[in-house]
Formats: structure tokens, sequence, C-alpha cells
């Protein structure tokens, strides 16, 4: 909303909409205190509530956390992160898949951090940075806050596969304009599709961005957002396609996004990293410069107690045992939903985003806004992006779900 009196620069964006999650999910709160809380289906919240529609927290975090002591959640942290953390994130974002490069990391609050100094270090101020079509909106907050635009591919082809014609296209296109360019892919368990991309598509990725880059003239950045990588299943699967980052041309670099928001459920702990590789020992050590000058000049240092809490659990094979356990039924939890959602939408012909795993269903609309407040009538709380509903099945128990297809469907239908 634009104020009749300013006070802010010439650069901000007055017209920045309120964030739509957080605005649907207000709403939400709202119905739950007017109407009941079991009367009201809350699919706006991107954290997973049990099936009592509390937040779902692992025990062994906690206790892990909590036990911890009190000079780790007092003391700053290196500007660059403690190097035992740094050394615990990149296990924990390659398990058994490191690629062969140089590998390099730092400390952010959470994977918005990564995002953040990525956008900031990997482009120039005006470039256009590349994502799918269906993306998380905070990627273009993201983007504009630093000044760059957002442009996207379709995501999806026909078949409902990864569209890498679309992708192709749209490289070569912004890489005619700028001599940089920074990509942001999120798989698996892509928000809001729940798509992820298979090996094959992977290696075709890698193979385009690589060929794109083969005459050395331009510099691409690929970052790959992992934020729900740990509820797409195993690690011996999802980590699989990492090992493609081995070997790249020097002027092709890979970021990776990682965060505990999600995989441990701390979100609000703000702790992540981003992990760079690299064939070039030059290129992987200015990331690390960079990073540590932005963390400077943007939020100082990360959370101490949220580094030490990953760490303690990487290093000790029985808690993490544990914490993986905690998490399995979660995402045990998540897949009933999902398939439960899924039959459902089949059944009534509801069309769906193809969804493999993760945190939402998405459901294409045209006219989102209208099939969200028809939805609103029948108390069901989702949040309207520009191409379609997502609906939070993190955050809706089973007994909630039961039905919801068909509502979807009918206000679909009647918001077109
Ligand atoms: C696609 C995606 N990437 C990154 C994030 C970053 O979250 P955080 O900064 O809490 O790690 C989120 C959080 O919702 C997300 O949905």
């Amino acid at each position: 909303m634009e104020n009749t009196v300013s006070m802010v620069a010439k650069h901000v964006n007055k017209l920045r909409a309120e964030d739509k999650i957080f605005a649907a999910s207000r709403e939400a709160s709202n119905a739950a205190l007017q109407f009941g809380k079991d009367k009201v289906v809350n699919a706006t919240v991107g954290s997973i509530m049990d099936e009592d529609e509390k937040l779902a927290v692992f025990p062994t975090v906690i206790k892990t956390l909590k036990n911890l002591p009190d000079t780790e959640f007092a003391a700053y942290a290196p500007i660059l992160g403690t190097p035992d953390y740094l050394e615990a994130a990149i296990q924990a974002i390659f398990m058994d898949y490191r690629p062969e490069g140089y590998i390099n990391a730092a400390a952010t609050p959470g994977g918005s951090g990564a995002l953040r100094q990525t956008i900031w270090n990997y482009s120039d101020i005006g470039d256009t940075i590349l994502t799918s079509d269906w993306f998380w909106g905070p990627y273009r907050t993201l983007a504009e806050e630093n000044l760059r635009k957002l442009s996207t591919f379709s995501f999806f082809d026909d078949k409902k596969i990864f569209n890498l014609h679309s992708f192709e296209m749209k490289v070569s296109e912004l890489l005619d304009r700028q001599d940089s360019l920074v990509i942001l892919l999120n798989s698996p368990a892509h928000n809001p599709t729940g798509y992820g991309l298979s090996y094959e598509e992977w290696e075709q990725v890698i193979g385009m961005i690589k060929r794109a880059a083969a005459d050395g003239s331009k510099h691409i950045t690929l970052l790959c957002d992992i934020a729900y990588i740990d509820y797409a299943g195993k690690a011996s699967e999802t980590r699989k396609f990492m090992s493609l980052f081995s070997g790249l041309p020097s002027n092709f670099l890979v970021i990776v996004a990682f965060s505990i928001s999600k995989s441990l459920t701390m979100y609000g702990l703000r702790t992540g990293a981003a992990a760079c590789i690299s064939s070039n020992k030059d290129v992987a050590e200015e990331f690390s410069g960079v990073f540590e000058a932005s963390n400077r000049g943007t939020w100082s240092n990360g959370t101490r107690c949220g580094m030490k809490l990953l760490t303690t659990i990487m290093n000790d094979k029985e808690l993490l045992h544990k914490v993986d356990t905690e998490r399995e039924e979660l995402r045990k939890l998540l897949e009933k939903r999902a398939e439960t959602f899924m039959e459902e939408a089949k059944s009534v012909k509801l069309d769906t985003c193809p969804y493999k795993a993760g945190f939402f269903v998405t459901i294409p609309a045209i006219q989102s806004e209208e099939s969200c407040k028809l939805l609103k009538k029948d108390n069901i709380f989702a949040v309207p992006i520009s191409r379609g509903v997502r609906f939070a099945i993190c955050s809706v128990p089973l007994y909630k779900i039961k039905g919801i297809a068909e509502k979807m469907k009918k206000a679909i239908d009647g918001g077109q």
C-alpha cells in the first residue's frame, strides 16, 4: 500500500505487497478464534504441525540444544561460522556424495541468508536472476531487495516433467544480455509444487549449463536450494545428484543453500549455510572471502548455538540416528497427508502440479485470489500465488485433509 507521506529513499519499491503467506496465516488465526480451531483449515503455514496442530519439533534436537553450555548461547560466532560447523554443514549437505572439487562453506541465517549472499555476490546490480515459474515468493523479494530482477522459465512441460527446453532458452536469452547469471533451483521437495528433479534431469541441467559456459566468457552460478531435502526420502537417494557437481568449468560455480529450519525443525534459530563447489581453488577461496565480507555487511555473525547444535548432532552417530528416526516419522506423516490429497484430487479430477515430496501441494488456478476467497467461505485458508493455490499439507492434520480436494475443485472452477 502506498502512503501519502513517504520518507523512504528512491530505490525502495514502496508498492511491494505485504507477504501473502503471513497475511493469509493471520486471517486463518482470526477465523480459528471466531469459529473454533476444529472448524478451520489453516493450510498457509510452511512449518510441520502435528496431528493436534501443534508445531512439530524433534525432542532430541530440543534436548541437545538445551544441554549446550551457556557460553554457546551468549558468545559471538566467527563471521564465517565456526570451523567445526562449516565441516558439519558440508557433511549434512553432501553426506556420501561429496563432489570432487574445492568445497568451502559459510554460515548464514537460514537458507534465506545463503540466497541473499549469492544474489549479491554473483550477479551485477540490475541483472536478472532466473528461476522456475512456480517459485517461492521471497525469491522475488530477495532479488528486488538487492536491486536485481527475477525472470522465470516454464518448470514443467506438457508431460509435467522438468522443461529442459524452456530452461535452455531462458538461460541463453539472459546470457545474450548479461555477463553473469545466477540461477535458483529448488529441488527436491520444491516449494510450492513438491516436484523434485530426477538424477537424469539433473544430468541434463548440468550438461546444459556446461555447454552455456563452454566458451568461458560468462559466469554462471547455480544455486541449488535444498531447504526441504530431508523430507524427500533417504539421504542415500536424495543426495545422489550432487556428485554431478564434480569437475565443472571454473566459470560455472555451484552453491548449495542449506538450512536447519526444516531439517531440524528449528525455523526460528536462523541457522543455515552456503557451500560452494568449484574446480578452481581461487574461486572457492574467493567465495569464502566475499561471504565473510557480506555477512559482516548484513547480519554480521550467525547464531552460535544453532551452529553448535548441528555440529553436536552430526558428530554423534547415536544422536544423528535419533534425529533421523524422529524426522522419518514426520516425513511419513507428510507422505500420508499428500497421498490422501492426491488420491482425492484424482477422483474429483482436480488438476495439480506434479508432487513427489515435501511440505506443499499446488493447484493451478488462473484466478487464484478469487479461488482462495471462495475457499475461505468453507473456512479453508490457502495461499494464492501467481498461477495457483498453495496448500500446505505440512500444517493440516490428516482428518482435515479428507474432503478438501472436492472443495478445492469447486473453488477453482468457481474462481475462473
Ligand atoms: C524454497 C525455500 N528456500 C529457502 C527457504 C529458507 O528458509 P530459511 O531461511 O528459514 O532457511 C524456504 C523457507 O520457507 C523455502 O521455502
